[in-house]
This record gives structure tokens, sequence and C-alpha cells, in this order.
């Protein structure tokens, strides 16, 4: 069928596409703009079904030992540096000793294990993925401990919220604000001169120094956890 002035009540798009099927002028055209579309639809359809047949039959990073996906690191930590920038906090406390030696008891009973003492590895960071990093350690060819380079206050961020789809657990509902500043504050200052007791601590010494006494506002309440 041609196209004629009887068809002038179609749509638009319709008489357009009729008249240049028919006309036998720019099949050509339609056929590269059909194809086009057609590939359009089957790679949209197309990505779906790879990764799903990824998951099923390839093999997918989910061990520890596993390698990284390609740029895994900046994937994730990019919207966490994101989301910390626009919720960092001041802290409500300054870094002196009873702050301190308060922070090295709340490390040395919860943070320790995963992220070790002083000149003593935590056992387990290495056998993470992320690893937990040395909290204690100088890095190479700086001054910088452990993250004495970060504000307290991106510090407590993580401690508070932890860090999804990694072993960094949430202290929010295992420790007071107090305490998430205290030990916060002490990581800050990692890199400084600390009081004795809080080394000795830190040194992984058990017997350490008796906890100080705090406000009652600030008592620890990592025994009891969240009821
Ligand atoms: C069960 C193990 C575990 C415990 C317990 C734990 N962490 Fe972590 N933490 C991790 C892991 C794993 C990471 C690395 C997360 C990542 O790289 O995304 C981490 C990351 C961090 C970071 C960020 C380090 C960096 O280089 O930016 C800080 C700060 C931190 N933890 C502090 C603490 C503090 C303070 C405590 C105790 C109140 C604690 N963590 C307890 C496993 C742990």
């Amino acid at each position: 069928m041609r196209w004629t002035h009887s068809t002038l009540n179609w749509p638009f798009a319709a008489r357009l596409y009729r008249r240049m099927l028919y006309d036998g002028r720019s099949t050509e055209v339609v056929d590269i703009v059909l194809r086009f579309l057609m590939g359009v639809v089957i790679g949209i359809l197309l990505v779906p079904v790879g990764v799903l047949m990824w998951f099923r039959i390839g093999h997918v990073p989910v061990a520890v030992a596993d390698p990284p996906l390609p740029d895994e690191r900046a994937f994730t930590s990019a919207p966490l540096h994101a989301r910390i920038d626009r919720e960092t906090a001041n802290p409500p406390m300054q870094p002196d000793e009873a702050n301190l030696v308060a922070g090295a008891h709340i490390y040395g009973d919860q943070c320790a294990v995963c992220h070790g003492y002083y000149g003593k590895p935590s056992a387990i960071a290495r056998n993470m993925f992320p690893d937990a990093p040395a909290l204690w350690e100088k890095h190479p060819n700086s001054d910088v401990v452990g993250v004495s380079d970060d504000p307290p206050g991106e510090t407590y961020w993580k401690v508070s919220n932890g860090i999804r789809l990694s072993g960094m657990p949430s202290f929010k509902p295992i420790l007071s604000e107090t305490e998430m500043w205290q030990v916060s504050l002490l990581l800050a200052n990692a890199d400084k001169p600390l009081p004795p007791d809080a080394l000795s601590i830190l040194r992984g010494n058990a017997q350490g120094a008796p906890a100080p006494a705090v406000p009652a506002s600030a008592a620890p309440s990592g025994l009891t956890g969240r009821q």
C-alpha cells in the first residue's frame, strides 16, 4: 500500500514511518534505525542476564583470599568519605589525660582484638577482607600512626556507624557517646606522647592501670550492651 492523502489523520510518527518504509526511498535508513533500537533493547537486557550468569557460574570473589574487584577500594571509599564529610561532628571534649586513659581502656576492651596493640599486631586483622588496619603502627616514611592524620570526628563517625560490608562494627549500641569520643581522641593523638597509664594498656598489658573514675553519664555501658 502506498502512502496517500487518506492517511493524513494518522499520528505523525506512524505516517512518517509508513512513508519511509513503503516509498522505497529511505528503506535503508529505517533499517538502520530499527537495528539500532533492537541493539539497544538487547544490550539493556543482556546486562542483567550476564550479571546473573556471572553470579551463578562465574568465579565471583567471595572468599577473603579472592582477589579484589577492579577499583573495589575506590568504589567503596568514595561514598563513605562523601557521607562522613557531610556528617562529621567536632569533639565535645579535650584529649586530656583522663579522656586518653579512658580511651585506652575502651580500645583494649573493644578494638584491640581486630586492630592490635603497640608492636603486637592482631592475629585476625590480615584474615579479613578488607583487613583491619593496625591502628598503632607508624606509616612507612611518615610520622602518622594509624589514623592520627584523620580528624577525630571522622574516626568517631566510623566507630559510631561502623563500615558496611567490612568487619568494622557499629559501636553506637555498645558504647556511650562519651566513650566513642574518648577512643576517637586517643586514635587522633596516636602520634603524640601519651600518658603512661594509657601506654601500658596499649602495649597489651592487660593489668594496665585501673579504669579511671568517670561521671555516671559516661560510665562504660559495654558490658551490658543494648537490651
Ligand atoms: C571485628 C573486628 C573489628 C573491631 C572489633 C573493630 N574494628 Fe575497626 N575496623 C575493622 C575493619 C575490618 C576495618 C576496615 C574497614 C575498611 O577498610 O573499610 C576497620 C576500620 C576502622 C577504622 C578506619 C581505619 C582507616 O584506615 O580509615 C577505624 C578508625 C576503626 N576501625 C576504629 C575502631 C575502633 C576505635 C574500634 C573499637 C571501638 C574498632 N575499630 C573495632 C574491624 C574491626
